[in-house]
């Protein structure tokens, strides 16, 4: 059932304490993937829930968007379209800047790669304030994309970063506290 293959993914986390900083429980995917069973189970239950919703575009976010994104991507039969961290992509893109805890960031995709006809799955590990999910969103939908939905395998609940994102819906898999 979906419970118990959530269950095992949740397990397959870890924890670390004041990773990259003091006072942050850095949620660590990478055991995860160190999990066959539970990496297949966490892709599965993306492509369950995805694969009749007509989705055109698979977005990751840098950079843990990355592993997730694609083999999502590859079942459902849509593109995948990496969202970057700046200066990285080397063709024409559009931005789409952020607030920090202190300062700003920015995310970049290229132009042409998702078109105003393309439904979007945005990809990540994890919604903390939502600050990056939201950013993606808006690239996503300045050119005219429908964003279905956000999925993330983590949320920190107490954040609140899905009131960031107003009514675009966020699909997470584990809830961390
Ligand atoms: C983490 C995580 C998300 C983002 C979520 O990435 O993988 O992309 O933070 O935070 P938010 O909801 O508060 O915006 P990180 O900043 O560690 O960058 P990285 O993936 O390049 O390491």
């Amino acid at each position: 059932s979906g419970d118990a293959r959530v269950a095992g993914i949740a397990s397959s986390i870890r924890v670390i304490p004041d990773f990259p900083k003091p006072g942050i429980m850095f949620q660590d995917i990478t055991t995860l993937l160190l999990d066959p069973k539970a990496f297949r189970d966490t892709i599965d239950l993306f492509v369950e829930r995805y694969k009749d919703q007509g989705i055109t575009v698979v977005a990751g976010v840098e950079a843990r968007g990355f592993i997730f994104g694609p083999p999502i991507a590859l079942a459902i039969g849509a593109k995948f379209v990496p969202l970057r961290k700046p200066k990285k992509l080397p063709g024409e893109v559009i931005s789409e800047e952020y607030s920090l805890e202190y300062g700003t960031d920015k995310i970049e995709m290229h132009v042409g790669a998702v078109e105003d006809n393309d439904r979007a799955l945005v990809v990540d590990d994890l919604i903390a304030t939502g600050g990056t999910l939201c950013a993606a969103v808006n690239l996503l939908e300045r050119v005219g994309a429908k964003v279905v939905e956000c999925a993330c395998v983590i949320e920190l609940p107490e954040l609140k970063g899905r009131d960031k994102l107003g009514d675009r819906p966020v699909f997470v898999l584990v809830k961390a506290d």
